[in-house]
């Protein structure tokens, strides 16, 4: 047991997808694997064990910002040895050419910070995704004919962004989407010599307004649980 998981050594398999919101995690544990167990509750932040395809993967929500998923992938990382970390969850779009439902493979993620800065200081780290996992994510969208962009996103601290001048140039400088978590998660990946990616679903749009609908949400959803796991197991 860590201070925020409850799971017992072994609990958490080296495979772990990571949604923001835990009852997505419950969702997509109850209908992606095969004998899903709950592993932990503290605090409400769900994660289940179960199998794919015969491969075991734990998921595990993180919470929205990068503060709150450092705390988890810290944990999964140093104390129950996970290996391959993959962010499922939601961005908004940026580009014209990206469209509501479609998925978003984040090659690297800018920020304007991160729980690394005080590390880096005046250094401008690059975090990026794991080639090989993105490289499989993208053979996998491709099979199930999901359409898909991959490129650089932007990991933002705020949702609510009262600087609209950074999502100026972001959309200038070809950032295809803007979520709040991803940017760490490479951080943590790199420094510990892990394996990350995320894949992200656009659930809404910076320059349209347009929002997915809740009913659709689910669906999207699916599909991007589905190239995470193909990729994780390539
Ligand atoms: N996640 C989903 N949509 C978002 C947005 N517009 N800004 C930040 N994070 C998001």
């Amino acid at each position: 047991m860590t201070i925020h998981i409850g799971a017992k050594p072994g609990d958490i398999a080296e495979t772990v997808l990571m949604p923001g919101d835990p009852y997505r995690a419950k969702w997509a544990a109850e209908t992606f694997l095969e004998n899903p167990v709950c592993v932990n509750e503290v605090r409400g932040m769900l994660g289940y064990t179960g199998t794919w395809k015969g491969n075991r993967v734990t998921i595990h929500g993180s919470g929205m910002g990068m503060p709150s998923l450092s705390i988890y992938v810290n944990e999964l990382i140093r104390d129950y040895n996970a290996q391959t970390l993959i962010r499922i969850g939601s961005c908004g779009g940026m580009q014209r050419k990206v469209a509501v439902r479609d998925v978003i493979l984040a090659m690297t993620a800018s920020s304007l910070s991160t729980p690394s800065s005080g590390i880096f200081k005046e250094l401008n780290f690059a975090p990026c995704a794991d080639w090989s996992l993105l490289r499989a994510a993208v053979s996998a969208a491709e099979a199930k004919g999901t359409p898909t962009h991959v490129g650089g996103i932007y990991s933002s601290d705020v949702f609510y962004d009262e600087r609209p001048d950074i999502n100026e140039q972001m959309t200038r400088h070809g950032i295809l989407g803007v979520e709040m978590e991803a940017a760490e998660l490479y951080n943590l990946a790199a420094r510990h010599g892990r394996r990350a990616l995320a894949v992200l679903t656009v659930s809404d749009h910076l320059l349209t307004g347009e929002a997915l609908p809740s009913e659709d949400r689910e669906r999207s959803f699916g599909d991007m649980v589905e190239i995470a796991l193909e990729a994780a197991f390539a």
